[in-house]
């Protein structure tokens, strides 16, 4: 049988082959992600897998619509799985925001899934690191957020020479695109041809910005300004203020594609450009109350980070870690009428903390030492009768003798 495309298989570390992904490297980034977000005052949710289609095909815009992973199911209803984690979000808010003090500050990392086509950074599923922070109008949440994206990348040894955060305003864009005469029914449409720029040629750009009574000429002319607006301005001096300054450029370029954005916006992107965007995020002050029909208005904003793009990176760079088996000790059971003894041994070094590994059916001596080598632990002890053990430092190979009940105390 075999895996359905740009869906991935995670092994333990060293990987049998190169079509297959490390859940040792996975659970790493899981955790610089957890950490990161927890010293920002981040608190963990999570939603399900499966929401209404109806979630996300007003509120996404039509580019994830057309990569939904929908279906009908038993009950007649209207599934997709998520292809982002942001409608969720801004639902679970609306249902029980009462209970909570704003501003709201909170994380998930959920599997995303989007039916696109598959390439380099782009699978039909992704883990994706998502933080929001809701019921705040104030600049400085913006800020502080792309703070938490840049220490983010920090953590896993990543540097201003290798990441800039691209910074940006759907505001300023509307400001052009008014005073251009723009018509307000036709702003996403422009929008999403501002997102296609970089990929679009630039005859097919010209023709459809004609359209709405625009030209590429007076686009870049705008981009190439760059002059931010004070929005923007209040955040890159809130970030110079913790020194992340030089982490920054504006660039008008970025847009954004997803249709609920609202005012800032922001990627994350290689210094060399050799790879797609590593975050994305922005504002999008308009989403609960649009979910909650209404009831519920709260301006919120937040970005998410994927886990394949960032790890192409990261092996790029060299700063992915080896990953060996964490094994502390080995029990040998030499002589199996000791086998009950190490047994309760086995267990009680586990109880008292330690990765514990022995043979689970009898084996040579030199068969269990050698497996013992394979998984490099600190110590091998064994059971020498009912009352004494013999531990042995695997790297100083010091050997000592000690009564069984304080094995666990000798080896901390
Ligand atoms: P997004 O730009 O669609 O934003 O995705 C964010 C990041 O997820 C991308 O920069 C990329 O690293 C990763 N990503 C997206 N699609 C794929 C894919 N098919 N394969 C691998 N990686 C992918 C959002 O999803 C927004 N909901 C983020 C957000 C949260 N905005 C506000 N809060």
């Amino acid at each position: 049988m075999e895996r359905l495309p740009g869906l991935r298989d995670f092994y333990p570390e060293p990987l049998p082959h190169t079509d297959v992904w490390s859940a040792d490297a996975r659970q790493y980034i899981f955790d610089k992600w957890r950490t990161t977000a927890k010293r920002y005052g981040f608190r963990e949710y999570d939603g399900p897998p499966l929401e209404p289609l109806e979630l996300f095909t007003t509120k996404s815009g039509a580019e994830i619509v057309g990569q939904l992973y929908n279906f009908e199911d038993k009950g007649g209803r209207q599934i997709s799985l998520r292809p982002e984690m942001t409608p969720t979000l801004a639902r679970m808010v609306a249902a029980h925001e009462r209970n909570y003090k704003k501003p709201i500050k909170w994380f998930a990392i959920p599997q995303l899934f989007r039916y696109e086509k598959q390439q380099k950074g782009r699978l039909r599923e992704h883990f994706q690191f998502n933080a929001d922070l809701i019921g705040e109008t104030d600049p400085a949440a913006d800020a502080e957020l792309i703070a938490l994206v840049i220490d983010t990348l920090r953590a896993f040894g990543l540097t201003h020479e290798d990441f800039v955060i691209r910074l940006s305003s759907r505001n300023a864009w509307q400001d052009f695109y008014q005073a251009g005469g723009g018509e307000l029914a036709h702003e996403y449409a422009f929008f999403q041809i501002i997102d296609k720029l970089e990929r679009a040629s630039p005859e097919e750009s010209e023709t459809k910005l004609a359209a709405l009574g625009f030209s590429v000429a007076a686009v870049n002319a705008f981009i190439e300004a760059g002059k931010p607006t004070a929005e923007l301005e209040s955040i890159l001096n809130n970030l110079a203020a913790r020194g992340l300054r030089e982490f920054i450029k504006i660039d008008y370029q970025v847009i954004r594609g997803l249709a609920y954005y609202t005012g800032v916006v922001f990627e994350a992107f290689d210094r060399k450009g050799e790879f797609r965007a590593i975050a994305g995020g922005g504002r999008y002050n308009n989403l609960v109350k649009l979910i909650s029909g209404g009831k519920v208005d709260l301006a919120a904003l937040g970005f998410g980070m994927g886990d394949v793009v960032l790890l192409e990176l990261l092996k790029a760079r060299g700063l992915m870690p080896k990953f060996d088996s964490p094994m502390d000790v080995f029990v040998v059971i030499e002589d199996e009428a000791l086998r009950n003894i190490s047994l309760k041994m086995v267990h009680d070094l586990r109880a008292a903390n330690f990765a514990v590994e022995y043979p689970l059916t009898p084996a040579k001596a030199d068969k269990q030492l050698k497996r013992a080598q394979e998984l490099k632990v600190r110590f091998t002890v064994r059971a020498e009768n009912d009352a004494y053990v013999r531990i042995r430092n695997a790297k100083t190979r010091d050997e000592v003798v000690t009564g069984i009940a304080g094995v666990a105390n000798h080896l901390s």
